[in-house]
């Protein structure tokens, strides 16, 4: 394991006087000097099409990259992920999303405990699963897969029916983090994989995650409890927001019910929450204790982080939506990515590669952000699911060892679809003060053709890139577009499962990417601990008149709060 601080290695420092020799070269130059440069550049792997010509850089930058990439040992760090080695080793988990979307027939198992993943892990077995050396994991994956497959063809064909013999019409998942963006995102994305003729009936899908009283009043609104089915996701099964919405869900339902039954509490409202409520969850003790029956319990393992979770059963709502076919091409296309980020050398490595382009602009040119502009509708909550899936992963400011990184880690992640942000922050892009590289994602059909509006996305999805790259003189500065401005093309033939899989894993290996270059653990999220526990401590505050001892900012808000309650 190489412990020396990234910025301390020999790579590091040739990329610093790399940048500083590129410093006055435009990409309107680099493309005048070579006339190669965009099949130089430009890659086709796993059914994508990524051109990184339009970035200020060069072969050599990405050859530099790539030794950098050599120097940190990013192959092994990788290997020993896929190999199920406990590399989260402030948690002593493996991580093994990756194992999530093998065909059956593969094996992976988990490291033991004191296995010799580096002298950093740590001995704590408390969240180990047990006999994780002797297992499977891959097995285990595909009977929870045909568990799911089971209940959605269940619930998808009508069989599976509420309390009062009804089917299903509505699947309300109930989550947050990574057990509500994964599967809202992509059931966003794959709709139109959800309708007829991809699918038979079509079953309304609906999201709870936030706390705010509005989100589960709104989500519920137009929804009959008689046909309505709840996936309560959460990994630990302990987060407030989650159990707060479930038990209001289980509320509504009951009483609902109640009100179908003329006010009489009868049997079926009795056993109702067992055919109206099921689980996704690591945590079966806290799943029976909360009244769900263990036997409608999907579970996932410790190895499987919340970001990283959409192809377990936490996809399950996602499954239901669109069908356990589509749902296995979605795995069919996230392994896709996998192999290839294995097996390619890391020069023609995409998801390494968009890892390195990122890291190039954060530490050596000096950008703060990183923009995904989706030129697809379907995919408008891909940029909140890059959120946390980069900015969870990498927002951190030690390394592995909790040494402070003198350099800077994750970029902001932001960005809407195409063509919207064109009409409202694209002037920033063009014009503003700051370097902001973005990632154009577009595609070659339309999920939902409408006359020539796919085209007309498209013409500006190509515009765009152009006219940020090279930009206009004019003689009026106001109307001067200096150009020089960084993206990175994405394009694939359609929005299908298999591409959003593809995509997916694209991103989470660029974040692993960028994780072991830095030299930190991707895969914890103690940053989101300290917020949680004030929460906690302030909430019966709220209610009460005790004696307030927090900053004088925070007791004066408080107070004006109680005040007015
Ligand atoms: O608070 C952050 C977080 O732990 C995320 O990492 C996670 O995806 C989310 O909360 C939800 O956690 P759970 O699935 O355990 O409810």
């Amino acid at each position: 394991m190489n412990i020396t601080p990234v910025d301390q290695t020999e790579s590091w420092q040739d990329l610093v006087d790399h940048a500083q020799e590129l410093n006055d070269v435009t990409i309107a130059d680099h493309f005048a000097a070579d006339q190669a440069r965009v099949e130089k550049l430009s890659h086709q792997a796993a059914g994508l099409y990524v051109d990184f010509s339009k970035n200020r850089l060069t072969p050599q930058t990405l050859d530099l990259l790539v030794a950098l990439a050599g120097e940190v040992g990013l192959t092994g760090h990788r290997d020993a992920m896929f190999d199920g080695r406990r590399i989260n080793q402030t948690e002593n988990r493996a991580v093994l999303h990756t194992a999530l979307r093998r065909p059956s027939g593969d094996v992976v198992t988990v490291e033991p405990i004191g296995g010799d993943s580096g002298d950093e892990i740590s001995e704590d077995p408390a969240h180990d699963s047990a006999n994780d050396s002797e297992t499977n994991v891959v097995d285990e994956v595909h009977e929870v897969l045909d568990q799911m497959a089971t209940f959605a063809n269940r619930v998808r064909s009508g069989d599976w029916t509420g309390a009062t013999g009804k089917p299903i019409e509505a699947v309300v998942n109930i989550g947050i983090g990574g057990s509500d963006l994964g599967p809202m995102m992509a059931h966003r994305a794959l709709r139109p994989y959800g309708r007829p003729p991809h699918s038979g009936r079509e079953l309304e899908t609906r999201f709870i995650s936030n706390i705010d009283p509005a989100d589960v009043f709104e989500s519920l609104l137009g929804l009959d409890p008689e046909t309505t089915l709840f996936v309560v996701v959460s990994k630990t099964f302990g987060t407030i927001e989650t159990l707060t919405n479930a038990r209001s869900a289980r509320q509504w339902l009951l009483d609902g019910l109640t009100e179908a039954a003329g006010g009489e509490v009868d049997a079926a409202v009795e056993g109702a929450v067992a055919l109206h409520f099921v689980a996704v969850s690591t945590n079966a003790e806290r799943v029976a204790e909360f009244g769900i029956d263990t036997a409608n319990m999907f579970r996932f393992w410790d190895w499987v982080g919340g970001r990283y979770s959409v192809a377990s059963a936490v996809g399950l709502s996602l499954m239901i939506a669109i069908g356990p076919d589509n749902f296995r091409a979605f795995l069919d296309g996230m392994h896709e990515m996998d192999e290839h980020f294995r097996h390619a050398p890391l020069a023609e490595n995409l998801p390494a590669l968009m890892g390195l382009v990122s890291l190039w602009y954060t530490n050596f040119l000096g950008a703060e952000t990183q923009a995904v502009l989706p030129y697809s509708d379907h995919l408008s909550r891909f940029p909140a699911y890059l959120q946390q899936l980069e900015m969870e992963s990498n927002g951190k400011g030690v390394d592995r060892l909790g040494r402070t990184l003198n350099i800077d880690t994750c970029p902001v992640v932001w960005g809407e679809p195409g063509t919207n942000g064109q009409h409202a922050f694209y002037q920033l892009i063009h014009q503003g003060t700051r370097t902001v590289p973005a990632d154009f994602i577009g595609f070659v059909h339309a999920s939902d053709p409408v006359g020539n509006h796919h085209d007309l996305l498209m013409a500006n999805f190509f515009a765009q890139t152009e006219a940020l790259a090279f930009g206009r003189e004019h003689d009026d500065p106001q109307r001067r577009f200096s150009g020089n401005r960084p993206t990175t093309t994405i394009m694939a033939d359609r929005l299908d499962p298999t591409t959003l899989g593809r995509l997916i894993a694209l991103y989470e290996h660029k974040t692993f990417t960028m994780g072991v270059i830095w030299g930190i653990n991707s895969f914890d999220q103690f940053g989101v601990e300290l917020g949680k526990e004030m929460a906690t401590a302030i909430e019966p505050e709220l209610t009460s008149d005790s004696e307030l001892d927090h900053d004088p900012s925070t007791n004066q808000a408080i107070a004006h709060y109680r005040s007015r309650r």
